[in-house]
């Protein structure tokens, strides 16, 4: 049984994360959804409330089979030999995400012995970032068409 990390912040899970989420679960039998925190970002949801709305997103759109949701506390390396990972799997929307990405896959494969598998996501999500979703919701945005419903209501009550 083959199984992959999709790691990320996910504050919040957008479409763009929610199409390489269902790419992982098509090319490996269990996909763990990884709610990690980037030290480098502040966050706007609670790691709980990340992973409960990436739960509710998954079930919402019918993608919950063989897909799980776990907030790891630490260090992504440890998590993925726990729980004897396969591949960590990443999105990339472009070159500037290979960018900052290479550094971290290299780190994770020194520390775990596990590769990063790089899936490009959909083109027409590629601008989307959850860093550009928070800020056209505060501004009062319609954030619908980037974001599952569930993400979307929570945005609206966060903003
Ligand atoms: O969605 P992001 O912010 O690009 O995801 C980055 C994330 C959360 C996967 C990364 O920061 C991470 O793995 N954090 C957990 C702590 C850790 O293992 N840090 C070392 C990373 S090489």
């Amino acid at each position: 049984m083959s199984v992959a990390i999709c790691p990320g912040s996910f504050d919040p899970l957008t479409l763009g994360h929610l199409d390489v989420i269902r790419r992982a679960s098509a090319l490996f039998n269990r996909v763990i959804v990884a709610v990690a925190q980037n030290s480098a970002k502040s966050q706007l949801f609670d790691a709980e409330r990340r992973a409960d709305l990436a739960r509710e997103a998954l079930a919402e759109s019918g993608d919950q089979h063989s897909i799980e949701v776990t907030i790891v506390p630490g260090l992504l390396a440890d998590f993925c030999r726990e729980q004897g990972a396969d591949a960590i799997v990443k999105g990339l929307r472009g070159p500037a995400d290979l960018y900052a990405e290479q550094a971290m896959a290299l780190m994770n494969r020194q520390l775990s012995g596990v590769d990063t598998v790089f899936v490009l996501g959909d083109p027409a999500l590629s601008h989307i970032a959850s860093s550009l979703v928070k800020d056209v919701a505060r501004h009062g945005g319609d954030v619908t068409a980037f974001v599952p419903p569930a993400v979307a209501r929570a945005l609206g009550e966060a903003s």
